[in-house]
């Protein structure tokens, strides 16, 4: 229990957007949209907004909370399959932008998972190279790769950014520190190739002088049912399994912090589990799915809620385009 969660940060676009306007775009409806998935709105990134601005807000924000200054980080990883660039990567701008001068960065591209994956990843460098501090991102601007005319994913997705900063109770001394009270318990990070939801880059298909191709849109596409039936078996093969490798049963987890893809992924989760639903936190209502920005804003506004107490189990848990599928049991 060595590396835990020193603070965390968000920052999400100024434009909401109320299911009622999404009947502009196709047949729907707000009852629809609520009964299928419990959103009511989400935010999209308008005109004078990017993706990078939220990057570098959600990680000031973290760095913030965690009490940290931006030098003393050694160790940055931006999940994202939508930064506004490739080269510079999105966690070479945010470096750049917040100075954090010492810093080891990179991007990773696991989708709705990406965030779980960089916990994973940034505990593993941080154990391997005796790093003391991790600034750790999700963020994605699905609305800029969304298919305006396919009613059954427009409805779906939002723009965020959020994250954490991470420390290691072991930097310096080399030795771990039993008597740690918080920290990453365990995780359970697995991937399974299906393309029930894929997303094509465009760019690469432009044909060259030596090979033929035509622009295509770059725009998700999904098989929702297949999607909904893997999430629901994927996320309760994680609760259980995770919570055994942490060596707790799931009445040990005060909260659970999930994908906020669909509320009634989550309660079928539940109810088959036999988790009560107040110890979902859910805030999809607000802000749809924001792929690897997901359970980092949930996280975010969780521990700036009433509820979070120190020493509390939170358990997370993601599933995503890949398919992927992550979860970790973390003592705050
Ligand atoms: N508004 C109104 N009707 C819609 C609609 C919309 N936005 N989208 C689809 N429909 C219609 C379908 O056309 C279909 O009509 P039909 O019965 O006349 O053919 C009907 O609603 C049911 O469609 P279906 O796809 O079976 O709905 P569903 O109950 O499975 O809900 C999803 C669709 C996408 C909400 C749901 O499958 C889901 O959430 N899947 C998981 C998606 C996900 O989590 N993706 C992200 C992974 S990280």
């Amino acid at each position: 229990m060595s590396i835990w969660i020193a603070g965390t940060g968000s920052a999400t676009p100024s434009l909401s957007v109320p299911n009622s306007e999404m009947t502009k775009f196709g047949d729907t409806s707000d009852e629809w949209i609520t009964t299928a998935t419990g959103i009511k709105e989400r935010r999209v990134l308008s005109q004078d907004e990017t993706l990078q601005g939220l990057v570098d807000k959600a990680a000031e924000r973290a760095l913030e909370a965690a009490g940290v200054v931006p030098k003393e980080v050694d160790l940055c990883i931006v999940a994202t399959i939508a930064g506004d660039t490739l080269v510079p990567s999105t966690s070479s701008n945010v470096k750049r932008a917040l100075h954090m001068e010492r810093a080891v960065n990179f991007d990773l591209n696991m989708a709705c998972s990406g965030f779980m994956y960089a916990l994973w990843t940034a505990q593993s460098l941080m154990l391997a190279n005796n790093f003391a501090t991790a600034v750790v991102i999700g963020a994605e601007q699905l609305s800029r790769m969304t298919d305006w005319g396919d009613r059954s994913t427009f409805v779906l997705f939002g723009d965020a950014a959020a994250g954490c900063v991470l420390k290691n109770d072991m930097a310096g001394s080399g030795v771990l520190d039993i008597n740690a009270k918080r920290g990453i318990i365990a995780s359970d990070i697995r991937s399974h190739y299906d393309d029930t939801l894929c997303l094509q880059v465009s760019g690469l298909t432009t044909p060259t002088p030596f090979v033929d191709g035509e622009d295509l849109p770059h725009v998700v596409k999904m098989n929702g049912r297949a999607v909904f039936k893997f999430a629901t078996a994927i996320m309760q093969e994680h609760i259980e399994s995770v919570t055994k490798k942490a060596g707790m049963t799931i009445d040990d987890i005060d909260y659970f912090i999930p994908h906020q893809a669909n509320q009634r992924i989550v309660a079928h989760v539940a109810k088959v589990l036999g988790i009560p639903m107040e110890k979902m936190f859910l805030n999809v209502h607000k802000y749809g799915n924001t792929s690897a920005a997901s359970v980092p804003l949930a996280l975010d506004e969780f521990m700036r809620s009433g509820n979070a107490r120190a020493g509390q189990n939170l358990l997370m848990v993601a599933f995503g385009g890949g398919l992927s599928s992550a979860s970790c049991v973390v003592k705050v």
